[in-house]
């Protein structure tokens, strides 16, 4: 009973679209209606304006660290199991990529994925975000770094602990992000995905 609450919180927490929340508080443009028509840090950084940008990142991220340090932290005592941690972790994530407050039109789930290793563990989530940063100095897509980062996850996971049932769930959620990142990766093969800094059209 407590896990199914701990889940459906979770969820229900991945749902607030950052993107979409801090584009009306800053009064910009939809984020689904310009540039990749994604509800992400990303695409908002399209409007020009960083701190939006730097608001959505945290928020987005935000989100994925507290529902997983929660589990983490009061879980166990309410009878929350490491499996109960992976569904957790997966369901703020699906909240992410499929909103129940927007229509169950998200985002691609880099941030709150981030958010998520963080809480599962900060070495695990420094080292995804290094594996970012290092794809995104050197080629300047975001996408390709989000994409070559969800690849190593699960691998630094493993190599740091075991296989158990949170390395199946950060497998699942790379797979769900590279499902997402489909279109991203068509315009990468095709010369046409657009670089960090690039305005929006
Ligand atoms: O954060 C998502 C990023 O990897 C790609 O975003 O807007 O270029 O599709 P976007």
């Amino acid at each position: 009973m407590n896990t199914a609450l701990f889940v459906l919180g979770a969820y229900l927490i991945g749902s607030i679209s950052f993107a979409v929340v801090v584009s009306k508080l800053f009064r910009l443009d939809d984020p689904r209606s310009y540039g990749s028509k994604n509800p992400g840090a990303t695409n908002v950084l399209r409007t020009g304006n960083k701190k939006a940008a730097i608001l959505t990142l945290l928020g987005d991220g935000a989100k994925g660290f507290v529902a997983v340090f929660l589990a983490k932290v009061f879980g166990p005592d309410l009878g929350l199991n490491e499996t109960g941690i992976a569904l957790v972790a997966i369901a703020v994530f699906l909240g992410h990529l499929y909103p129940v407050f927007f229509r169950f039109i998200g985002g691609k789930g880099v941030a709150t994925a981030l958010g998520i290793l963080l809480a599962i563990d900060w070495r695990l989530g420094l080292a995804t975000l290094a594996t970012w940063l290092i794809v995104a100095y050197a080629f300047r897509y975001s996408s390709l770094s989000a994409l070559v980062a969800a690849v190593f996850a699960p691998f630094f996971y493993v190599l740091m602990f075991e296989i158990d049932a949170i390395a199946l769930s950060i497998a699942i959620m790379s797979i769900l992000l590279l499902f997402r990142h489909q279109k991203n990766i068509a315009n990468l093969l095709a010369g046409k995905e657009t670089r960090i800094g690039s305005k929006k059209k």
